[in-house]
């Protein structure tokens, strides 16, 4: 088998394996040293070695003849625009703003936020940063300022890069005003706000801070990558976690840049040269490793959609791109194939065009349902592939590595471990289990390299969150199981992180600010089953008592809360009011057993519950409210 002994060729000689894939890349001084220890005393690569990113996604292709190739393809059916861009026009966007950057006084080390919607200059913003070293932190266009204001709180940034709006189906997103807002809200103030104009027509608030980002571009020169060392954080990404602080992944440079070029051509099976397209967002991880950095590290073209996958202008949208941009290996969340499957169950949208030119579509993001990916598999007529990883990899960490060898799809199975991931399935007393039998996801010591070197600012709770749990092994917060035949299932989260339509989200963070009006004695907020989204929110409130009669208001209120201080991304607009919540002897609510009951799945009661006669109760109101009081 080519998959088994590549894979544990990986496992193996890690340091010989990656070494050797360092070696792809144009490394200022390539490494000789593999994985080491870090001030922390975790594992880290290639300390030796010197690269830049930026150089290695623009420059090295100009160099080696190029330059003329696209690289970036815009593809934006919410403003009708369409545009290619060749490497040798994003060396100009990119080595001018990096020059304008450190006329700013931006320098190597510092921070910058980047709240941008999927247009060009978003990339050519990350871009930029990492050609100086200044490390970037992209944040999600669908968080709210005080989301926004969270973040600027923790990775302090000297200035923050954003346009004049986004466009969603039936709305244009303000993000000027937004991010006012947050640095209103925030203790640190940035230096700077660099402001993209759109020329959509949308007032921008003026302030101090502001800069005009065309101008900057146009008077600044054009300046050269630096170079770092491999461990240098190339950027920030927060996720959330199980408390109502998000947590600031932080990924290094080159053991980054070695993973993503790996992955394009052993996981994704794509060539240099070829079209790829990751349908998310710049704001989650998917963006980061798949529609920026992997794929112009490896001289893909690399598609950037600003739209989604339905009602801009319709479900037919996916199949055009393909078809349009010759797009050879496609890559979304399985959301978005429901929500086309929903509004063309047959499929007849995507017979008019021509998609021979596809050859693997990959999934990810959340659990992919059995029926999704037949549905996907029937009318595309290639392998359909689930893969599994998350913002702390970086990149897949159980997949089926189809640039190795194609192996036979199961459904509801993400694949098999990906090189350099010794995937274990444990007990709560941290043994491996037999095959079959569900318990903790982790992988075994040390990680490969791309995947987090810490937490931003919080080295304690990284050690906490991903170590402490099972010593010698990094715990994913994932339960699942392996088959017989090695295939490893997924089967969700164990923890307060729900999935929805591919987001992650905190219940932690939404049962903070449910908790906080002042008509609810106490709450919970857990992830239910949605046909669309995969996972909804579901609030269950108490209410302190003589409220009841405004329960409709409360409700209301309380869904508005949530949308006004996460963002119309926690698509939060479930509440259920009930008269108590089912608790544990020692008073915490039994969460996992609310949350089954409402899908309807089997349950344990479990012994330390203080009063069974509640189960029946919590039942009546669901099946009487099904969903509670929905505000749409
Ligand atoms: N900026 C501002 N608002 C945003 C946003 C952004 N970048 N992205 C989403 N939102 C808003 C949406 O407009 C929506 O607002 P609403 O409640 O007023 O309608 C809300 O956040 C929830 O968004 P979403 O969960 O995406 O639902 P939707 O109804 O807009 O779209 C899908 C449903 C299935 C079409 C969409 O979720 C989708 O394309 N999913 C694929 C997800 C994906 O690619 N995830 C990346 C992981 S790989
Ligand atoms: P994120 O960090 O936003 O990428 O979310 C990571 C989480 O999404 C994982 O911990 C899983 O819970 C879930 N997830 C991602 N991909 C898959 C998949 N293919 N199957 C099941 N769950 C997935």
């Amino acid at each position: 088998m080519k998959y088994q002994n590549f894979y544990s060729r990986s496992i193996d000689h890690p340091d010989e394996f990656w070494l050797e894939q360092a070696r792809q890349l144009n490394w200022y001084t390539q490494p000789k040293i593999g994985v080491s220890k870090d001030e922390y005393d975790y594992d880290q690569w290639f300390e030796d070695g010197e690269l830049n990113l930026s150089y290695l996604c623009i420059d090295t292709h100009i160099a080696n003849g190029y330059g003329n190739q696209n690289a970036i393809i815009y593809d934006s059916p919410v403003t009708t625009t369409k545009e290619h861009i060749t490497f040798n026009q994003l060396h100009a966007e990119v080595s001018k703003l990096a020059g304008g950057l450190q006329d700013l006084g931006l320098q190597k080390g510092d921070t910058c936020i980047i709240y941008m919607p999927m247009i060009p200059q978003a990339l050519y913003a990350m871009l930029a940063c990492a050609r100086i070293g200044v490390i970037h932190s992209v944040v999600f266009g669908g968080f709210a300022p005080h989301e926004l204001a969270i973040r600027i709180d923790d990775c302090k940034p000297k200035a923050i890069i954003t346009a004049s709006n986004g466009i969603e189906i039936d709305r244009i997103i303000p993000y000027k005003p937004f991010v006012d807002e947050a640095i209103q809200k925030s203790k640190n103030k940035p230096e700077h706000v660099i402001v993209f104009d759109r020329k959509l027509g949308v007032e921008i608030p003026k302030k101090n801070y502001d800069i005009d980002y065309t101008t900057l571009v146009e008077k600044s020169s054009s300046i050269e990558a630096v170079s770092l060392s491999a461990s240098h954080p190339s950027y920030i990404l927060y996720t959330s976690g199980t408390t109502g602080t998000p947590k600031g992944i932080i990924r290094d440079t080159g053991g980054y840049a070695t993973a993503l070029k790996f992955s394009m051509k052993y996981i994704y099976g794509v060539e240099e040269g070829d079209t790829f397209w990751a349908a998310s967002d710049v704001g989650w991880v998917v963006g980061h490793s798949f529609i920026a950095y992997g794929p112009l590290l490896n001289r893909n073209t690399t598609v950037l959609f600003e739209g989604k996958p339905i009602r801009t202008p319709d479900a037919s949208t996916f199949w055009r791109v393909i078809s349009e941009h010759q797009v050879k290996v496609m890559f979304t969340a399985p959301t978005a194939i429901r929500a086309i499957k929903k509004e063309d169950p047959n499929g007849d949208m995507l017979k008019q065009f021509d998609l021979s030119c596809l050859k693997y579509q990959f999934l990810a993001g959340e659990r992919c349902d059995v029926a999704t990916l037949t549905w996907t598999e029937e009318k595309l007529n290639v392998p359909v592939i689930d893969h599994w990883w998350q913002t702390e990899s970086g990149w897949p960490m159980i997949a089926n590595m189809v640039g190795v060898q194609l192996n036979l799809v199961k459904p509801g199975s993400s694949g098999f471990p990906v090189c350099g991931y010794d995937i274990r399935i444990l007990n709560e007393e941290g043994q491996e289990v037999a095959d079959d039998v569900e318990g903790y996801v982790t992988v075994k010591l040390p990680l490969p390299p791309g995947t987090l070197r810490n937490l931003w600012g919080n080295p304690k709770r990284f050690v906490a969150g991903y170590l402490e749990r099972f010593p010698g092994y990094y715990f994913s917060g994932d339960g699942g199981y392996k088959d017989e035949d090695g295939y490893v299932f997924i089967t969700g989260r164990v923890d307060d992180v729900i999935n929805v339509a591919g987001h992650r989200l905190s219940t932690a963070e939404m049962e903070e600010i449910v908790a906080s009006h002042k008509a609810v004695a106490e709450c919970a907020v857990f992830g239910i089953h949605c046909n669309l989204k995969g996972q909804k929110p579901l609030g269950l409130i108490v209410l302190k008592s003589g409220d009841t009669f405004k329960e409709q208001e409360i409700a209301s209120e309380i869904i508005s809360q949530v949308r006004k201080e996460i963002g119309a991304v926690a698509s939060f607009r479930d509440v259920l009011i009930v008269e108590r919540l089912p608790k544990t002897r020692s008073g915490k609510i039994l969460r996992k057993l609310l949350r089954n009951i409402a899908d309807e799945h089997q349950y344990n009661v479990p012994s330390t519950i203080d009063d069974i006669a509640i189960i029946e109760e919590i039942k009546k109101v669901y099946q009487i409210n099904k969903v509670g009081i929905h505000i749409s």
